[in-house]
């Protein structure tokens, strides 16, 4: 590991790996796009899944560069019935049980609790987290009858930051956080492996297919693109590693990790820390 990123490693085509027959959620875009990569250079056969087809594509196409196969293939993960079709087809297509599930897809909300419409709310968690719940739902029962698999399910920094104007996406997130926890804590004994992503920015599309206040919305691109302390690709590799090595959490930038920190060990002084910033800043 060098200390901006990570180097991919092959998995071992003899062996029985969770790499080796993945599907992955917005996989048109940035992260997901990533995982989708890495793993193809792993020497895994991806699924990549995505509410753009045509994004979807693109990535099987960069798959198809590099000799991996892919296979797009149109899904909103916010439909219970389209992610049943998908467990169902990723099966058929790669001609074998699917091995790993990456639930990537998301959106971004900002804005202060009283701007956001029920609609906004509504949107946010059918794709954040209704997604990642449909995801586990139709996964989990095959990976019990193959006798392993794995789960990456993509959350945020904000599942435990809480910072102001972000409160739907924060609920989201934090729901993704404690669903990953619990599972990894049922599915040990079935020999099915759960990571959960916490990253803080990771320069992608996600504030520009958001909806963000137009106040902020160019600065907060900006930042994201200029002043991330990662790249997607990165992120994707330290949290495939980190799943091989059967850790439960990947946080891979040093301010998530600082505020993992000051969360975990002083909750109260971070309440305040988190309150006078806010009234300092606006
Ligand atoms: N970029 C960041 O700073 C950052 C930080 C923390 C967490 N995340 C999380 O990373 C994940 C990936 O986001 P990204 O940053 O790569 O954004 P992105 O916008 O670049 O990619 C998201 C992809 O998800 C797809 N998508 C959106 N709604 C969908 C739906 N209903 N069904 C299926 N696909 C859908 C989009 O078409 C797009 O291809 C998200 O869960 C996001 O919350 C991102």
């Amino acid at each position: 590991m060098s200390l901006f990123g990570h180097n991919s490693k092959k998995y071992n085509p003899k062996k029985p790996s969770h790499l080796a027959h993945a599907v992955v959620t917005g996989a048109g875009s940035g992260i997901g796009r990533s995982f989708a990569l890495e793993l193809a250079k792993r020497g895994g056969t991806v699924v990549c899944a995505d509410i753009n087809l045509s994004a979807a594509e693109e990535t099987v196409a960069l798959l198809n560069e590099i000799g991996a196969k892919g296979y797009a293939i149109q899904c909103d993960v916010g439909d219970a019935e389209q992610v049943k079709s998908l467990s169902e087809q990723a099966e058929i297509l790669m001609q074998h049980p699917t091995t790993l599930v990456i639930n990537n897809a998301g959106v971004g909300l900002g804005g202060k609790f009283d701007e956001l419409t029920l609609d906004d709310w509504k949107w946010c968690m059918h794709v954040n987290l209704w997604g990642v719940i449909h995801g586990c739902h139709y996964f989990v029962p095959k990976f019990k009858q193959l006798g392993y698999g794995a789960i990456i399910n993509v959350a945020s920094a904000a599942s435990y930051t809480a910072a102001p104007e972000m409160t739907a996406y924060n609920v989201t997130k934090a729901g993704v956080l404690s669903l990953s926890e619990t599972l990894s804590a049922e599915l040990r004994k079935f020999k099915i492996k759960v990571n959960v992503l916490c990253p803080t920015l990771v320069p992608t599309n996600i504030i520009k297919n958001g909806r963000l206040p137009g106040r902020y919305s160019n600065l907060a691109n900006h930042a994201l693109m200029n002043y991330a302390f990662t790249t997607s690709d990165s992120v994707a590799i330290e949290t495939l590693d980190r799943l091989d090595k059967g850790d439960l959490y990947t946080i891979p930038q040093i301010d998530a990790k600082l505020f993992w920190l000051m969360k975990r060990t002083s909750p109260n002084l971070y309440a305040k820390f988190l309150g006078t910033s806010y009234k300092f800043f606006k």
